[in-house]
């Protein structure tokens, strides 16, 4: 079947199974790696996604549901202007070691503070509650995520420096 995707703002189209899943799609047919997967389970969360403005697990939707719906995914946090003050923000406070969960991470903080630019910590860990870092702790994504909401014009200019856009 055919599907059709708003992704990063652009319409998206390709063949796929009906069982096809949208991280499958991302990451195999649109090469948009920065959509990591890490488990079988639906339990870990670094393939979180927005979905229509929402984090959404992408390893828990097929492809054919989002047809027509809009998805946004880590590469499109950086800018002509910048990185987004979440991308400087985990760069600030050292936010990730090895980034494998920094993708949904940012993606989460950002529909986070769209929805509500000044949230409590508490309401930052509920938030990331869905997904698992395996080696910084939270402590420090938790200050990443206060210092974007505290910097929200911040964007600093370094192409090809993308916090966590990388495979
Ligand atoms: S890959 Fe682990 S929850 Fe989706
Ligand atoms: S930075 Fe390694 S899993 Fe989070």
């Amino acid at each position: 079947m055919q599907v059709t995707i708003n992704v990063n703002g652009e319409d998206r189209t390709a063949e796929v199974e009906p069982r096809h899943l949208l991280v499958r799609f991302l990451r195999d047919d649109l090469g948009l790696t920065g959509t990591h997967w890490g488990c079988d389970t639906s339990n870990c969360g670094t393939c979180v996604v927005l979905y229509d403005g929402e984090p959404v697990k992408s390893c828990t939707m097929l492809a054919a549901m989002a047809a027509g719906h809009r998805v946004r995914t880590v590469e499109s946090l950086e800018t002509a202007d910048g990185l987004d003050p979440v991308q400087q923000g985990f760069i600030e406070q050292h936010g990730l070691q090895c980034g494998f969960c920094t993708p949904g991470m940012m993606l989460t903080a950002r529909a986070l503070l769209d929805r509500d630019p000044d949230p409590t910590d508490q309401e930052i860990r509920e938030a990331i509650s869905g997904q698992l870092c395996r080696c910084t702790g939270y402590l420090n994504i938790v200050r990443a995520v206060r210092w974007a909401a505290h910097h929200p014009t911040e964007a600093t200019v370094t192409a090809g420096a993308s916090a966590g856009s990388t495979p």
